[in-house]
């Protein structure tokens, strides 16, 4: 998808294929649209009394070869009572006159934003969702399909606008656009069956980002030099499975060298099975997402090296599978983990904080500013918050209101969980410095207790993105979440 953000001075002469025009509730056309509409003889302002369009977010209506206009088509997009419309609400609008222009078979649109008003948002945030929903609405799952639908022909849209050019406006629609395919690459790696994407593959994809952009460099640890740096935590996890873990470092560097850097730490396993402590059959396929923290972390990086932030960023990823067989991890096994801290695993299917504690203790050795990782965590999560909100824990005040509020505006939201020492205690084993697991109740958040043990004198927060990571039903699939509320918290800090 080509972006760009155009200034106009008369919307009716301008020549694309689909010409997308803002209409508040009760019909009103404002500014740009209002031009048009007397250019071809308010035949828009009578479709609309015709068809009793009501102009509310996310309602659209097409019309073909009005006379008058250099246009091909124009396509109506309902915005809400003036004044009235929300973040969700331009969302909705957006995406709903896309789908209808990309329907359309058309090459190109211009999308004029002339009038229209978003509550508590300025210009640049529109046109930054613009960019970022333009580009994750022409995304299609095709890899495995031996006849897929032929691909959307949208490959060019215009943000058209009158008054002054704005440079800042153009790099902010980049920016939505870099988003987008950083959501879109999270999303075909947690869409790729678990056959495929391994951890293997997940390495080759953190390799081929560090060829393709300058910034970033990669280097991928093998199980040997796991071993050697003690990471019995991590390696527990992967003793079931045929296919070789790895730990997958990918570095950016936007600014001096000595700068500290900022750490991502994804949780990348390509399947979870649950292991010995083996998961129920339904939805089990639903578990090669377990590597979407590992994807969000990828889509991320590709999104800085994009736009190119004066920071620097060190990304941890700690891929591999969770298997059953002879050589599986047993519930009742101790191992001792990086940080020296033993652990008794009583559920093998409790192995995402296995893999991210030792994640967490390599990170260290990079001195970051914060530390922020990034899993699928708990079911309970998706019971606590459903499929709406990113469970958020942190045991930094400020960290945690920088990424509640990178996730506001992103649309990309998180919702913050306590993390008291009152739930430590249920961590307590009789066997280890402590347990995997804790009761049946707060799972979400004894999960974040664990992890906190190794973040000790870091600040630290933990996403968990159970729910919000993909969607199920009939329109399975990744979502590319949390890399737009990533990428704004790390612009933020440049
Ligand atoms: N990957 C799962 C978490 C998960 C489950 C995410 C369902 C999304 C949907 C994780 O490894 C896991 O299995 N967690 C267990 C922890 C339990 C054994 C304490 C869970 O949530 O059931
Ligand atoms: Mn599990
Ligand atoms: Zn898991």
């Amino acid at each position: 998808m080509q972006l760009s953000l155009k200034t106009i001075k008369d919307p009716a002469a301008l020549r694309t294929g689909c010409l997308i025009l803002p209409v508040t509730e009760g019909g009103a056309l404002q500014g740009g649209a209002a031009v048009v509409d007397r250019a071809c003889g308010l035949r828009l302002s009578k479709l609309i009394a015709a068809e009793h369009f009501s102009g509310a977010a996310g309602r659209t209506l097409l019309a073909h070869a009005l006379p008058g206009l250099a246009a091909a088509r124009v396509v109506l997009m309902g915005v809400g009572k003036s004044g009235a419309l929300d973040a969700g609400g331009w969302r909705k609008s957006v995406s709903a006159a896309l789908a209808l222009s990309r329907s359309t078979g058309t090459v190109d649109a211009v999308l004029l934003i002339d009038g229209v008003q978003v509550k508590n948002r300025e210009e640049a945030w529109l046109v930054r969702q613009a960019g970022t929903l333009a580009v994750t609405g022409s995304y299609r799952y095709v890899r495995t399909l031996s006849k897929p639908e032929p691909a959307a022909r949208l490959v060019r849209l215009a943000v058209a606008r009158s008054g002054k050019p704005s440079r800042t406006l153009a790099a902010v629609l980049a920016e939505g656009g870099a988003i987008g395919r950083g959501m879109n690459l999270a999303r075909e790696l947690g869409n790729t069956p678990p056959n495929i994407c391994t951890p293997r593959h997940l390495a080759e994809q953190a390799r081929a980002l560090a060829r393709r952009y300058p910034k970033l460099r990669c280097r991928v640890l093998d199980e040997k030099q796991m071993l050697a740096l003690g990471m019995h935590s991590l390696l527990s996890v992967t003793a079931g499975a045929q296919e070789p873990a790895r730990l997958i470092v990918l570095e950016y560097r936007g600014a001096a060298r000595e700068e500290q850097p900022f750490a991502l730490v994804g949780k990348g396993v390509t399947f979870d099975s649950g292991g010995i402590s083996l998961k129920p059959g339904p939805g089990m396929d639903e578990m090669k997402f377990d590597m979407c923290g590992a994807a969000s972390v990828l889509g991320t990086m590709q999104a800085l090296a994009e736009t190119g932030p004066k920071l620097n960023v060190v990304a941890v990823i700690a891929a591999c599978e969770n298997m059953p067989s002879g050589s599986a991890t047993r519930p009742g096994d101790v191992v001792k983990s990086m940080a020296g801290i033993t652990i008794e695993i009583l559920n093998t299917d409790a192995e995402g904080r296995l893999i991210l504690c030792d994640a967490i203790t390599y990170v260290k050795r990079f001195k970051p500013r914060t530390i922020v990782d990034i899993a699928t965590l708990t079911g309970a999560c998706v019971v606590a918050l459903g499929k709406h909100a990113t469970g958020l824990f942190s045991n930094d005040d400020a960290l945690a209101a920088e990424l509640l509020a990178a996730g506001q505006d992103a649309h990309d939201r998180a919702w913050q969980m306590p993390l008291w020492d009152d739930y430590q205690e249920h961590l307590k084993s009789n066997f280890a410095d402590v347990a995997n697991i804790g009761g049946p109740n707060g799972g979400s958040v004894i999960a974040a207790c664990f992890l906190s043990r190794f973040a000790t004198g870091e600040k630290w927060a933990h996403l968990d993105i159970a729910g919000t990571a993909w969607d199920q039903g009939p329109a399975k699939g990744a979502t590319g979440r949390p890399v737009g509320l990533l990428v704004r918290y790390l612009l933020a800090q440049a």
